[in-house]
C-alpha cells in the first residue's frame, strides 16, 4: 500500500495539463478526439462529440455558437494514456473571446496550437498566441490537414517564425505537401512515418527506420521526393535551429508536428513527445512564496465563472484549477478573500455540456463546482485558513464600448442583474461615467462579438431586451493615485472619467497620444493598462 504521500507525489508526477488554441476549423476539434482514441477517457461523458454536434446543429445552450461556428465557451476533458493523467483545456476559438481564452491559459502548464497547413498562421490564433505567450509556458505546434496539399513546410516555418515571433524546431518533416502526402520524416528518432490515407481514426501509423539515404526510402517515395527530403532535411540540420528542451520549457522554440488529425497521422507521436518534453504541474505563486504541487494542503484558484451552461440546469459553475494537495468530494475550503468556509457540494467536471461527479482530483486537474455566488474570477481555495492567495488574473482593456440600457425601464432591475453576473463571469466589463449627472451604464469588451453575445443571453437568460449604443472610446486605462479627485481631475477632450465594477477609478478614452497627456495634466497620476481584480 502506498502512503498518502506517495500517492499524491506520483499523482502529480503523471498529470500533464495544456490548453489548445487555433483559428475556428483548423482542426482542434478533431485533434482532440483522435487524442481521447488514444487514452481511456476517464472522465468521458458524451464530451467531444457532442460538441461537434453542438456546433454543426443540435440544440445548444447559445445559438450564437451554431449560428457562427464559433466556440464561445470552454470546455475540459481528461483521459488516461500510458500511465499519464492528462488534461484538455479546450479554448474559443474566435479572437473576440480571447480574454477568455487567457484565463483558461492561467489554469493551463502548456499549450497547443494547431495549424491548417493550407492556411498558415491565421489572423485569429496571431491573437492566440500573443496571449499563450504572456505565460511563457511550452507551446507544441500542430500543423494540421496534410493529407491535402497545402503550403511550403519552410514558409509555415517562417509564418510561425516572423508572425508569431517565436523558433520553431521541427520535430518531424512532411513529404508530399502538394496532395501527394506520403508522410513525416522523424527526425528525432530518424525514422518514416508512412501515411496510408483515410483510416478515419484507428489504426496506428506504420513507421519505417532507418538512414535518410537508405534505399528503402526512395523505393517509397520515389527518387525525385526522396533527394527533395534529403536536402531538406540537410538544411534544416544545417541552417535550422538547434533543439534545445530549455528553450521549448521556457517557451523561447516550439516543437512542431505535421500530421493529419481527421485521418489520425502523427497524431500517436505527437502526443508521446508531448508526454514525454513536458514537466507536470509546476508550483505557483503566492504572495512571493511558491506552493509546490506536491504540498499536502489543497489549494486551487477560479479562473472562469460561466452561468447558465445549459438551460436544463439554470445554475453557475466557477471552474478551479487545483494546485496543490488532494481534492475529495464533500471537503470544506476556505476563501482567501473573506476567509468564508464553503463546502464544496457537487464537485463536477465538464465536458461540452455533460457532467459527471467528481469523487477525487489532484493538482493540474479541473474541476467545476456549483456557485452561488459567493466566488470571483481569481478567488484562492485554502483547505484550511493557510494564508495563500494566488496571484490575481488580469483583466485585459476593452477595445469597443458601448451605453447599453434595456428598452423597457421597469425592467431596470432584471437588466442591473443580468449585466452584473455577466461582468462577474467576466463575459464584460461594466463602467459607470462620472461626473455626467445621469446614471448611466458603459459596457467594455475586447472583441465586438461580446455585444452579441451580451444581447443575445440578456434576452434568452433574463428576459430583457436591450439598446446599444456605440461610444467612441477605444482604450481604457485604470488610474492610479493616493489623491484621485474626480473633480480636480484635468481631461482631454476626447477622454471622460468613470469607474469599474470594483469601484477603481478609470480613464476612457479615444487616442493612443491621450495617456502622456492626462499624466502630464495631472501631476502623481499613474495610469496603467490592466488591472488586476484582486
Ligand atoms: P475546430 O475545432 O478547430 O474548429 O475544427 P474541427 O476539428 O471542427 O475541423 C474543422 C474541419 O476540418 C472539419 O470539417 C474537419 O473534419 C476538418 N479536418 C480536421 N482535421 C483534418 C485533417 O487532418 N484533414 C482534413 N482534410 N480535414 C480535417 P467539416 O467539414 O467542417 O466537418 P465534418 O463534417 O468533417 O465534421
Amino acid at each position: 500500500m502506498k502512503t498518502d504521500d506517495e500517492k499524491r507525489i506520483n499523482e502529480v508526477k503523471r498529470r500533464r495539463t495544456f490548453a489548445i488554441i487555433s483559428h475556428p476549423d483548423a482542426g482542434k476539434t478533431t485533434l482532440t478526439e483522435k487524442l481521447l482514441l488514444f487514452g481511456g477517457a476517464i472522465r468521458l461523458a458524451g464530451s467531444v462529440k457532442s460538441r461537434r454536434a453542438q456546433k454543426h446543429a443540435v440544440s445548444d445552450w447559445m445559438e450564437i455558437e451554431k449560428q457562427r461556428g464559433i466556440s464561445v465557451t470552454s470546455s475540459v476533458l481528461q483521459f488516461e494514456y500510458e500511465n499519464h493523467v492528462v488534461n484538455i483545456l479546450d479554448t474559443p476559438g474566435h479572437q473576440d473571446f480571447s480574454e477568455d481564452t487567457y484565463r483558461t491559459l492561467m489554469a493551463a502548464d502548456n499549450a497547443v496550437m494547431v495549424i491548417d497547413c493550407a492556411k498558415g498562421v491565421e489572423a485569429q490564433t496571431k491573437k492566440l498566441f500573443q496571449v499563450c505567450k504572456m505565460r511563457n509556458i511550452p507551446i507544441f505546434t500542430f500543423i494540421n490537414k496534410m493529407d491535402r496539399a497545402g503550403k511550403d513546410p519552410f514558409e509555415l516555418m517562417e509564418e510561425i517564425e516572423k508572425i508569431l515571433d517565436i523558433e520553431a524546431y521541427p520535430m518531424n518533416w512532411p513529404v508530399g505537401t502538394d496532395g501527394n502526402f506520403k508522410g513525416v520524416y522523424n527526425r528525432v528518432k530518424s525514422q518514416m512515418e508512412i501515411f496510408e490515407g483515410g483510416h478515419h481514426g484507428q489504426a496506428k501509423t506504420s513507421a519505417i527506420t532507418g538512414k535518410i539515404e537508405d534505399k528503402v526510402f526512395e523505393d517509397l517515395m520515389g527518387e525525385q521526393l526522396h533527394q527533395q527530403l534529403m536536402e531538406e532535411i540537410e538544411l534544416l540540420d544545417e541552417a535550422g535551429n538547434e533543439y534545445d528542451h530549455k528553450r521549448i520549457l521556457k517557451g523561447e522554440l516550439t516543437p512542431v508536428f505535421f500530421g493529419s488529425a481527421m485521418t489520425n497521422f502523427g497524431v500517436q507521436p505527437f502526443l508521446e513527445s508531448f508526454l514525454e518534453l513536458t514537466l507536470p504541474p509546476a508550483p505557483r505563486i503566492s504572495k512571493e512564496e511558491e506552493i509546490e504541487p506536491e504540498r499536502k494542503d489543497f489549494t486551487a484558484f477560479i479562473f472562469k465563472i460561466q452561468a447558465n451552461m445549459n438551460p436544463a440546469h439554470r445554475d453557475r459553475i466557477a471552474f478551479m484549477r487545483i494546485c496543490s494537495g488532494k481534492f475529495h468530494k464533500g471537503m470544506s475550503v476556505y476563501l482567501s478573500r473573506n476567509q468564508k468556509k464553503i463546502k464544496l457540494a457537487q464537485p463536477q467536471q465538464f465536458f461540452a455540456q455533460d457532467r459527471a461527479t467528481v469523487e477525487e482530483a489532484w493538482p493540474g486537474d479541473i474541476i467545476g463546482i456549483h456557485d452561488p455566488g459567493l466566488f470571483q474570477i481569481g478567488d484562492t481555495l485554502t483547505e484550511k485558513d493557510l494564508n495563500i492567495e494566488y496571484k490575481g488574473i488580469p483583466v485585459f482593456p476593452p477595445e469597443h464600448f458601448s451605453r447599453v440600457a434595456p428598452v423597457d425601464t421597469m425592467k431596470r432591475k432584471q437588466f442591473i442583474k443580468g449585466i452584473q453576473q455577466l461582468s462577474e463571469e467576466g463575459a464584460i466589463q461594466i463602467f459607470k461615467p462620472l461626473n455626467t449627472g445621469i446614471e448611466e451604464i458603459f459596457v467594455g469588451v475586447v472583441g465586438n462579438l461580446q455585444f452579441e453575445v451580451l444581447e443575445y443571453r440578456l434576452t434568452n437568460e433574463y428576459n430583457v431586451q436591450i439598446k446599444m449604443h456605440s461610444l467612441p472610446y477605444r482604450h481604457v486605462r485604470w488610474i492610479e493615485s493616493e489623491k484621485f479627485e474626480a473633480d480636480n481631475f484635468s481631461l482631454t477632450m476626447d477622454s471622460i472619467l468613470a469607474i469599474d465594477d470594483f469601484g477603481a477609478p478609470v480613464l476612457l478614452y479615444q487616442n493612443e497620444w491621450t495617456v502622456e497627456k492626462v499624466e502630464d495634466r495631472n501631476k502623481g497620476v499613474v495610469l496603467h493598462t490592466i488591472s488586476e481584480r484582486n
